[in-house]
């Protein structure tokens, strides 16, 4: 009996270990603000790594399971600010990615996605213009009141 005891007690204290770190984690990203989630650098790899998945590799998006528009061609991008806002907030179907990408990397895709698959809109956001566009708070996470 006791030495399953013992690897109960075991089991218990790597679990508590894994919850401390676990809030560890969550209080660093709430100090941090956002961004740090996604690795990738510069438009074409944040791309690659998250939007084509949806949009496809060749910004034409896709009908299937669900309505992915396309990003080639797409006359909405010619306002800088609107493809910043989407991923930034995410819109209907498209989760947001503000939380998970830095003002940096939200202005490299939309500069990426505004230059290519057809599309030619030559002035870019800035990683200043996409931190005055996110919320006052994170979008996600727990809201108290105050008191
Ligand atoms: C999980 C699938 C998914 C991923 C991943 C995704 N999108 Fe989307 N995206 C959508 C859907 C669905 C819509 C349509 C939203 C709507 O109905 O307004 C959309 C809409 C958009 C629009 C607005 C297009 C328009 O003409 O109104 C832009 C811009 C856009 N996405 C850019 C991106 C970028 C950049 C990324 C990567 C950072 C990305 N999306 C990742 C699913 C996705």
């Amino acid at each position: 009996m006791t030495p399953i005891k013992h690897r109960t007690q075991t089991m218990m204290r790597s679990l508590t270990l894994a919850l401390c770190l676990a809030s560890v984690g969550g209080a660093a990203m709430a100090q941090g603000g956002f961004g740090g989630r996604y690795p990738d650098q510069g438009g074409e790899a944040v791309y690659k790594a998250i939007c084509q998945g949806c949009h496809m590799p060749d910004g034409k998006g896709a009908v299937g399971a669900g309505m992915y528009p396309p990003l080639a061609g797409d006359a909405k991008l010619g306002a800088k600010t609107y493809p910043a806002f989407v991923v930034i907030r995410g819109q209907k179907a498209m989760p947001e990615f503000g939380t998970g990408l830095e003002d940096a990397q939200v202005a490299d895709v939309v500069n990426y996605i505004r230059t290519h698959f057809g599309n030619g809109f030559t002035d870019t956001v800035t990683a200043e213009e996409v931190k005055s566009m996110r919320p006052a708070r994170a979008p996600t996470g727990t809201v108290r009141a105050p008191g």
